[in-house]
Parts: structure tokens; C-alpha cells; sequence
């Protein structure tokens, strides 16, 4: 990349810190008319524009975004690419749904080029919709994610990826062995873990598709390769918890299997977590394990209710996900939006700066790469969006009855999705325009 300093003009906002813990005040940096100084791809300066333009060489390109907020790029911590095609699937709760549209899908990905096409069209989707990185599910097959990480490579995107691993109950074209799952997965860290800005984590699906022997060698891959993720499902559906009781009857519970095989830590991102106990909240938190939220899902499956003031109790670290195929939206502003509902449904309040943090910097910190990305602080990358205030006549005219930055970001919540996303800009560079 060639050497160059550049400058943003916009109202700039980032969280930095959770609501949860220091107050809505203190969790957030706020410049109205603001200056964001980009130095080869990284941030190099945030500030008022007052303050910032003075010390700007005189020939140092500035882009103005009015009627506009700048944020970090969204992070999305849970995700399946090759669900893209059966987004929006009609009828079935969790298990049904799996066997009667997912595993059907996800077949199609034992074809390179199937990947290809998808891949490229999911990641462009992302950026489309303001998702600068994400934790995302392939399919079993090895050549899902070699698809997956060339074309996030391509884009410089920062990204983490795994097989799926899994080698019971599900359709005999989707599984593979202990051993298969365990080389597979090695020959993929060993191409694409740490390469630039990839990451990989291992994936075993979930406990009923796993044999033990499948969950002790996921657990030997986390040993063997420092700063692996793990990723996975937890207590989603009733159903599915039943079944893993059934399957796993001398653990504890669901958590519990994960636990035996030493799949808990700072790395690792479970999905769902809706129907979690007291202990298995406790659990989570001792071993700096994250939840994914993933709302829109959530609902669309009939699942239940994520109770976040809980884990805010019990100091676990959570993020939102999409999940699309069984979430609705790729957008994360449709995802805050109908995360306010879940609460609501709890009688229970979910703020406009508690949603930016858990879709930037909170998701960041559930992957663990907040020293990376989900702000706009100094030395960090300079994946951000442009949020666009009048995207639609209805936001223009609801916008101009706003009077506070809390109502103006509640507004954008609430009505934004992909129309809203101005542009998409990754370490500076712009990835995506409307
Ligand atoms: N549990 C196991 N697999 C899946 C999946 O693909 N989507 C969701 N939502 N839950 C799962
Ligand atoms: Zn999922």
C-alpha cells in the first residue's frame, strides 16, 4: 500500500466502553463536527475538525459527509455464508429447519465454484450492509472456506472463518470422521490462519452432529495452534437441549459438553445461549467465553428470548449476530432494531448507546480484537461506515423531529438498514458507495 494521509469531516461517534459498566455518558466519544485523520490504512487522529484541520498539511485530501455518522465498522459475531441462498425459509422451529432447508443448501458447497459465486456474494452483501468483520460458519467442506478466505483476502478484509466440523446425524453427503474433520481443519489453519488479516476458528457445529471422538481433536486443535478461535451453537431451542441431554446424559448439561472438551476460553463464540442456567451464566464468565445475540434469528425460529441484562450480571461477554440463514437481515441496524423488541418483550430497555456498543466495540471485544477494530481510537484500523441520516424521504423528515444524538442514533436503529450505509471503508479505502 502506498503511503498516504488523508481526512474525513463528519460527525464522528465510537463506543468506548459498555454502558452496562460506566453508564451511558462515559461509553461513548462524540465530535459534531468532526475530523477523522486516516495515516496507510490506519487511524491516525480523531478529534474536532477545529482543533484537527490546523496540523493538516495543506494538500491532504479531505472528504466531507454532511447530514452523516461516521462509526466503526460493524462486527458481526455470528454468521453462515452458505445460508445465504435459504435466507428467509419458511415454517420450522431449529431442528426441522436444519434438516428440511439448511442441510439441504449446504450440499451444494461440495462444488468449488458454488463457493465462489457465494462467497463473493455474501461478503459483498456484508460490506453493502456496513459489516467490516464477522465470525462466519462454512460448510463442512474444506473448500467452502478456501472460497470464503480468497475473496476476504482479496477485499483485505478483517474476517474468521472455520469448517464445519460434524459427523453425526445429519445427511450422509454433509459428514465427515474424526480423523477427516482433524486433518481438514489443520491444512486450513495452516494455509489461512494469521494470513494477513484472516483468522480461523474451529467449528464443530453443535453437539448432537459431534461424536465425542470429534470433540476431543477440536479441542487438540486449540491446543496445538496458538490464537485459534472456537465456534459453535449453545441452548438454542428446547428441543435441541433435550436431545443433547439425551446424547450426552453423564454431563452436567449443554455448556458442560463444550466444557469437557475444553472448548471454553477467551476465543470462543457460542451462538444463542437463550435458555442458559444460573451456573452455566457463571461458567461463561469465569472462562471469558462470549455469547453471540443474535435477535432476528431468534425470533424467526420461535427460539426464545435472549436475556442480556442477565449476562450484564454475570459480566459475560456478549456481541450480535445476525445468523443469517435463519436470521432475516444481513443489516445490523435491522438487527439492533428488532434486539430492542426482545427486550421490550422482557420489559426491559436496550439503549441507543448499549446497541452501538454491541454492534462495534463490543463485538470486537467478543472476538477478542478490540486492540484491531470496533473504534475509531488512534492506532487502530480504519474499517469505519458512513451512516447516512437522510437515507430515505421517511428518515430525512423523522430526522429533522430529533433533537438529541440518543434520539437521532435511535432513529437510524430503528428505521436504518442497507439504504442507510453511505459507504463502507476498509483501512481507509472505500469498499462500498451508494
Ligand atoms: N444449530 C446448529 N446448526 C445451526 C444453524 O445452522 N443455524 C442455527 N440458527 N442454529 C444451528
Ligand atoms: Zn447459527
Amino acid at each position: 500500500m502506498t503511503h498516504t494521509i488523508q481526512a474525513f469531516r463528519a460527525a464522528l461517534l465510537h463506543s468506548i466502553a459498555d454502558p452496562a459498566e460506566v453508564g451511558p455518558t462515559a461509553s461513548y466519544e462524540y465530535f459534531e463536527d468532526g475530523l477523522l485523520v486516516i495515516e496507510n490504512g490506519l487511524i491516525k487522529a480523531i478529534g474536532h475538525a477545529a482543533d484537527l484541520l490546523p496540523s493538516l498539511a495543506d494538500n491532504t485530501p479531505i472528504t466531507t459527509y454532511p447530514d452523516a455518522l461516521i462509526t466503526p465498522g460493524f462486527v458481526d459475531t455470528h454468521i453462515h455464508y452458505p445460508q445465504t441462498g435459504m435466507i428467509a425459509s419458511y415454517g420450522e422451529q431449529l431442528l426441522d429447519w436444519l434438516n428440511n432447508y439448511t442441510f439441504v443448501e449446504e450440499q451444494k458447497f461440495s462444488d468449488k465454484n458454488h463457493a465462489d459465486t457465494v462467497a463473493k456474494l455474501f461478503l459483498t452483501e456484508l460490506l453493502r450492509n456496513g459489516t467490516t468483520t464477522a465470525l462466519v460458519f462454512g460448510t463442512v467442506h474444506p473448500e467452502s472456506i478456501d472460497a470464503f478466505f480468497e475473496v476476504a483476502n482479496d477485499k483485505h478484509l478483517r474476517m474468521i472463518a472455520g469448517k464445519v466440523m460434524m459427523d453425526r446425524n445429519a445427511p450422509d453427503a454433509l459428514l465427515d470422521t474424526p480423523q477427516s474433520s482433524y486433518q481438514d481443519s489443520k491444512a486450513l489453519i495452516q494455509r489461512w490462519h494469521g494470513k494477513n488479516r484472516l483468522h480461523y476458528a474451529v467449528t464443530p457445529r453443535f453437539a448432537p452432529t459431534s461424536s465425542e471422538e470429534q470433540l476431543t481433536l477440536a479441542g487438540q486443535l486449540l491446543h496445538e495452534f496458538p490464537d485459534l478461535y472456537l465456534h459453535t451453537h449453545l441452548s438454542e431451542n428446547k428441543q435441541e437441549i433435550e436431545w443433547v441431554k439425551a446424547l450426552f446424559p453423564e454431563r452436567e448439561g449443554y455448556l458442560d459438553v463444550y466444557d469437557h472438551y475444553g472448548l471454553l476460553g477467551k476465543r470462543s463464540v457460542f451462538a444463542h445461549g437463550v435458555h442458559l442456567c444460573e451456573s452455566e451464566c457463571q461458567r461463561l464468565a469465569d472462562t471469558q467465553s462470549s455469547l453471540a445475540f443474535c435477535p432476528t434469528s431468534n425470533l424467526f425460529l420461535g427460539s426464545g428470548l435472549f436475556d442480556l441484562s442477565k449476562m450484564e450480571q454475570y459480566k459475560v461477554n456478549v456481541g450480535l449476530g445476525t445468523d443469517v440463514g435463519a436470521g432475516t437481515s444481513f443489516s445490523m441496524l435491522q438487527t439492533l432494531n428488532e434486539a430492542y423488541k426482545v427486550m421490550q418483550l422482557q420489559q426491559k430497555k436496550l439503549s441507543p448507546f448499549k446497541s452501538l456498543y454491541l454492534a462495534t466495540l463490543g463485538g470486537a471485544k467478543a472476538l477478542n480484537l478490540d486492540a484491531y477494530i470496533g473504534t475509531l481510537h488512534p492506532g487502530t484500523e480504519a474499517d469505519f461506515v458512513v451512516l447516512d441520516y437522510h437515507a430515505t424521504p421517511l428518515m430525512q423528515y423523522r430526522m429533522a423531529q430529533a433533537t438529541t444524538l440518543e434520539e437521532r442514533l435511535f432513529v437510524l436503529m430503528t428505521l436504518g438498514d442497507d439504504r442507510a450505509v453511505k459507504a463502507t471503508y476498509i483501512l481507509g479505502e472505500v469498499s462500498h458507495q451508494r
